[in-house]
């Protein structure tokens, strides 16, 4: 069989339904949330609009979208990153939801703090520092200012905040949320013993480092039920030391994703920049959305790599859907999520599934400029 052909046989077991938390979704495919900075005023205007459309268009079952920012003064850190607050932005956002929808694809907001990443020369309230879980010195040399250590003021506001981000998406119609619980940003902050130092509630063993997280969510359930989707992303790794893990065994791993089960999570999306390695080697092959299946029994949304020849944020050309392959016979996920090769080109799921994943354009930094 020719490459494009397996290929294509891949991608065409991509193009079934799949049931996320009683949510069904038209393929399997899902849009990797990818922040894009085209959002000076923190509002998604028209272009955002159509770069959405243009992938639920195209076979995409559920887009999860850039990350947004809670409402909370110490949230943002980056420029030009959308809102999920604020009429403008929420009427941009549904705007979006319209478009999605209309297409046929599902669609959830991804919600954001960035935690100590924030610094109090950063807008758009200058002044206000970041904050974490314990006072530390930023993991980045260039930010030298320390994170102030969360007061249980600070805790139960930003709670708040998250829970009125989700209650928002309800409110306008969205398919459900994704809390972004991964890569460094505050919630992992909390789960990460280096980070969060606490000696109260909120700090001791893996498992009490979840109180904050399972807060979040008990929130987010209290204020829109049990039936609303509510994805969690979580990652092994952080920006601040990509060797670090969440669990480095079955068992830890599991002492911070039952605590999220039990607290109302409905969807796992376990965050790796290459899906088909196994996350436990000396155990066993499984990948890590295989184990969070395993290890939880949630529906699971794996990512890392797709339909491209490179991990990171190189550049990075077109390639085999061969790795699927185990992951797919297995059961290991549920949706795909693909992040550069769909930033890329708008058309992936399509091409891939009739065999031209050739033909795809390969993903460039310089595309970062645009939004196609
Ligand atoms: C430009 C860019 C922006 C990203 N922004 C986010 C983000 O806002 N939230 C998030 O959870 N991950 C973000 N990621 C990570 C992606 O969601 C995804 O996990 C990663 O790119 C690996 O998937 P891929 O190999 O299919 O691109 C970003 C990745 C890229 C390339």
């Amino acid at each position: 069989m020719q490459t494009g052909s397996a290929d294509a046989a891949l991608a065409e077991a991509l193009f079934q339904p799949a049931n996320l938390g009683g949510l069904s979704v038209p393929t399997r495919i899902a849009m990797a949330p990818m922040s894009r900075y085209k959002c000076p005023d923190g509002v998604p205007h028209q272009a955002v609009t159509d770069y959405y459309r243009r992938r639920a268009e195209n076979g995409v079952g559920l887009i999860i979208t850039e990350a947004t920012y809670i409402d909370h003064p110490t949230a943002p850190s980056y420029e030009h990153v959308p809102n999920f607050f604020g009429q403008a932005a929420l009427a941009g956002w549904d705007r979006v939801r319209e478009a999605v929808q209309s297409a046929g694809a599902r669609i959830f907001p991804q919600l954001w703090h960035t935690g100590s990443f924030r610094q109090s020369w950063m807008g758009p309230v200058q002044g206000t520092p970041g904050v974490g879980p314990s006072e530390n010195t930023n993991a980045f040399t260039n930010h030298p200012e320390p994170t102030k250590a969360m007061t249980d003021n600070d805790i139960a506001e930003i709670v708040s905040a998250y829970a009125q981000a989700a209650a928002d998406a309800q409110r306008l119609g969205f398919d459900g949320v994704e809390i972004h619980g991964a890569h460094g940003y505050l919630i992992d902050e909390f789960f990460w013993e280096r980070t969060n130092r606490r000696v109260d509630r909120y700090g001791g063993n893996r498992r009490e480092r979840t109180r904050f997280a399972i807060e979040i969510i008990q929130e987010i359930r209290r204020r829109c039920g049990s039936d609303f989707p509510v994805s969690f992303r979580f990652s092994q790794w952080k920006q601040q030391d990509y060797k670090v893990r969440l669990g480095e065994t079955p068992a830890e791993l599991a002492d911070v994703l039952e605590p999220l089960v039990d607290a109302g999570v409905s969807i796992l999306h376990a965050s790796t920049r290459r899906f088909w390695q196994p996350e436990f080697p000396e155990l066993s092959d499984l990948t890590l959305s295989g184990w969070a299946k395993k290890l939880t029994g949630l529906p699971v949304i794996m990512v890392g790599g797709a339909g491209l020849d490179r991990p990171g944020l190189k550049d990075a050309m077109p390639a085999s859907l061969e790795v699927l392959q185990k992951p797919l016979a297995r059961n290991d996920f549920d949706v795909l999520a693909v992040g550069r090769a769909l930033l890329a080109d708008p058309e992936w799921a399509l091409k891939a599934r009739a065999g031209r994943m050739g033909e795809c354009r390969p993903y460039t930094k310089d595309l970062l400029n645009s939004l196609d």
